[in-house]
């Protein structure tokens, strides 16, 4: 199906919570780069994974305003919320790893948080409410299942069970309060802008760096990898042409690439010897498979345009260019708990 016009049904006044992070300012940027963008103001904490140089591009555009603050904050989500007529929630405590060392951030941000915005959307008659979810929420899927968006949810990490416990908030508001509601679910996605903490973005950085690439056990477990430019349009779309009511998965569809292929292919792009592969222990509790369908994106004129291959060397090439926006990052508290999470799972005299 041809792609169907989603920007001249958009909002008009946004509410982009999170939009300092790696997803939300691809979709800053998208949105402020059309002919006739809406009006953006961004919320954002500003915590380890927030940065304001991921929306350079933006700072001087008209329509957009940066608020630096908390979700968690009734006082500045009630002020904010009655200035546009949409929220769209990208604000979230985002990695596994750190959910299983410090699972508490994740409770508050990812379902408090999502409590509180839904509460000013419903107190200001918004004309939408998107909240970004994630795959995670179905759990481990055995093969050859792919999910669909009427699966039941089975999170198995303390991160997947907080996006499934704020997803089911705003169904609940959905239901009670008839808050226009529209979820998306998107897969593992990956581009410029990522925090060097999730596999692809971690191992590019490493592989520049001659420094070992830690495979969780023996690197067999299986995720669908999106690019995060598809990955924000794909979110545009269904806040313009989503049906209220509906989640979304938003995922590339083919079939899902496993961790070892993924280390293998950026130790080629990087021209770095295979030797720089480590073997781990496993993660707790890794979810070994999640594959999407995605008919239901499809039907509203939506697809990925960029394959794997192409994408990751795209973001090689991005980080090869970018040391100057991943090294300030990439250091302190960043290696406080890369120790703190790979140190156990490596052993004692270990290379990390
Ligand atoms: P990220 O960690 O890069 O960014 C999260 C942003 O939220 C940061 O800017 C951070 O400062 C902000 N934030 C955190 N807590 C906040 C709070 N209490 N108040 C205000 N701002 C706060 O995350 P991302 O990878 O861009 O993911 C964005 C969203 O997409 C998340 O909801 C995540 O669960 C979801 N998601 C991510 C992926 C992925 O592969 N990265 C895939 C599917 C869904
Ligand atoms: O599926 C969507 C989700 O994808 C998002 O909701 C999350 O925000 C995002 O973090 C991501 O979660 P994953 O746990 O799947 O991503 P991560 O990059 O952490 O891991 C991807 C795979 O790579 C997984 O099988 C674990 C493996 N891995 C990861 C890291 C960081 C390793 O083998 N070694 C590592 O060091």
């Amino acid at each position: 199906m041809a792609e169907r016009d989603w920007a001249s049904e958009l909002p008009r006044r946004l509410l982009v919570t999170g939009g300092a992070g790696f997803i939300g300012s691809a979709f800053v940027r998208l949105l402020l780069g059309l002919p006739d963008p809406p009006g953006i103001t961004v919320l954002d904490a500003l915590t380890y994974a927030g940065n304001l140089a991921n929306l350079e591009a933006v700072a001087d555009h008209p329509g957009y305003r940066f608020v630096h603050g908390n979700i968690c904050d009734p006082v500045v989500v009630e002020g904010l919320a009655g200035e546009v007529d949409c929220i769209v929630n990208f604000a979230a405590e985002s990695h596994v790893d750190r959910s299983i060392l410090d699972p508490g951030a994740f409770i508050q941000t990812d379902v408090y948080g999502t409590f509180v915005l839904l509460e000013a959307a419903r107190r200001h008659h918004h004309r939408r409410f998107l909240q970004v979810s994630t795959d995670e929420i179905y759990g481990d899927v055995a093969a050859p299942h792919r999910s669909r968006e009427d699966d039941p949810p089975r999170p198995r990490s303390p991160y997947a069970a907080s996006k499934a416990g704020g997803e089911m908030q705003c169904w609940a508001y959905h239901e009670t309060h008839r808050l226009p509601i529209v979820v998306t679910r998107g897969s593992n996605t990956y581009g410029p802008y990522q925090f060097p903490e999730k596999i692809v973005p971690l191992f590019i950085t490493n592989a520049l760096d001659e420094r070992p690439l830690p495979i969780y056990g023996g690197g067999t477990a299986v995720r669908d990898y999106l690019h995060v430019d598809d990955h924000a349009r794909g979110i545009a779309t269904v806040l313009a042409l989503g049906e209220l009511g509906r989640a979304y998965n938003i995922g590339q569809g083919d079939d899902p690439i496993d961790g070892l292929s993924v280390a293998r292919a950026i130790l080629q792009l990087t021209g770095r010897d295979p030797s720089l592969i480590r073997h781990v222990q496993d993660r707790p509790g890794h979810d070994l498979r999640y594959a999407l369908d995605t008919a239901r994106m499809r039907e509203l004129g939506w697809a990925p345009t960029r394959a794997f291959a192409p994408g990751l060397a795209a973001t090689v090439a991005w980080y090869r260019e970018r040391r100057d926006w991943w090294e300030p990052i990439k250091s302190g508290a960043f290696w406080d708990f890369y120790q703190r999470n790979y140190r156990p799972l490596a052993g004692a005299g270990s290379q990390l």
